[in-house]
């Protein structure tokens, strides 16, 4: 085992495998609680300790105040997959300019793994950082980048896997769906885990390495190509046709005869 840090108990094992993490991912350290209150913060402290080997996966069964971005919160359920990966930012960066990147190749990295295990199922990518089944969630994605110490990242993932919303507030339960409703079946999170960290890895490499056609890759998963769109960025709002992401990882957007380009916003309104 990659020192791994945090309690286990034999139910928590059954539950994720972390020989098998350990083995066959990225992962050179690996964390595991079975309830924290959001694995964001968890490897924002365990970045600001230091001293660990990256990357570092930071995993727990349960959180009980998961964030989402700006003021919203995530929340999940039993059964949904919640971690976060502490990284070295110039393992996955060319150069700091490519941080909106990071969010679009996260999701990218999701969208392939959920997308091998459903296939057929409408797995979508709405920019820049949520994993669609149709028009419910299926996951979302939170990067953040502390002040100190500088050069690392934090990727935060959350994916409805077996959870149920029974329990869920109304917003939620209309918004989101799970794997298991997508196939019909639960799914073992180790393999699900295993699927998207492979995914990531490859992703990152190839971002790292400049090799990445973001504009071609998320192709396939868009789904505000083509669409009538609304952007919330800062103080102002962008509507107009959504043409595609660019390399760059900018949401494209035709407004009348001219191209905005949006690095950073939230999608209000689709049509
Ligand atoms: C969003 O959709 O706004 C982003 C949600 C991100 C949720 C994940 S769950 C694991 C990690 N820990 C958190 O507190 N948030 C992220």
């Amino acid at each position: 085992m990659k020192s791994p840090t945090g309690s286990t108990t034999p139910t928590d094992a059954a539950r994720f495998d972390l020989g098998r993490l350990e083995a066959e991912t990225f992962a050179a350290e690996i964390a595991y609680r079975p309830e924290v209150p959001s694995t964001n913060d968890w490897a924002l402290e365990l970045a600001h300790e230091g001293g660990h080997r990256l990357p570092f996966l930071v995993l727990a069964s349960q959180q009980t105040q998961g964030r989402g971005r700006g003021t919203n919160r995530w929340w999940s359920a039993p059964g949904a997959l919640t971690f976060s990966l502490l990284l070295d930012s110039t393992a996955v960066l060319p150069d700091i300019h490519a941080l909106p990147q990071v969010s679009v190749v996260t999701a990218l990295a999701v969208c392939e793994a959920l997308g091998s295990l459903a296939p057929g199922q409408p797995v979508g990518l709405k920019w820049p950082n949520d994993v669609l089944l149709g028009r419910c969630k299926l996951c979302g994605i939170l990067v953040e980048s502390p002040a100190r110490p500088p050069d690392r990242l934090v990727i935060g993932i959350g994916i409805n896997v077996n959870n149920s919303f029974a329990e869920a507030p109304d917003d939620v339960r209309q918004r989101a769906a799970s794997l298991a409703d997508a196939t019909g079946r639960p799914w073992a999170l180790t393999d699900v885990l295993l699927r998207v960290l492979r995914a990531a890895e490859q992703q990152f490499a190839s971002l790292q390495a400049g090799r990445v056609r973001l504009s071609e890759a998320c192709r396939p998963w868009c789904v505000l190509s083509g669409r009538a769109v609304t952007v919330v960025a800062g103080r102002g709002r962008i509507e107009g046709v959504c043409t595609g992401i660019g390399d760059d990882g900018a949401l494209v957007v035709r407004v009348g005869e001219s191209e905005r380009r949006v690095f950073s916003g939230v999608v209000e309104a689709i049509r």
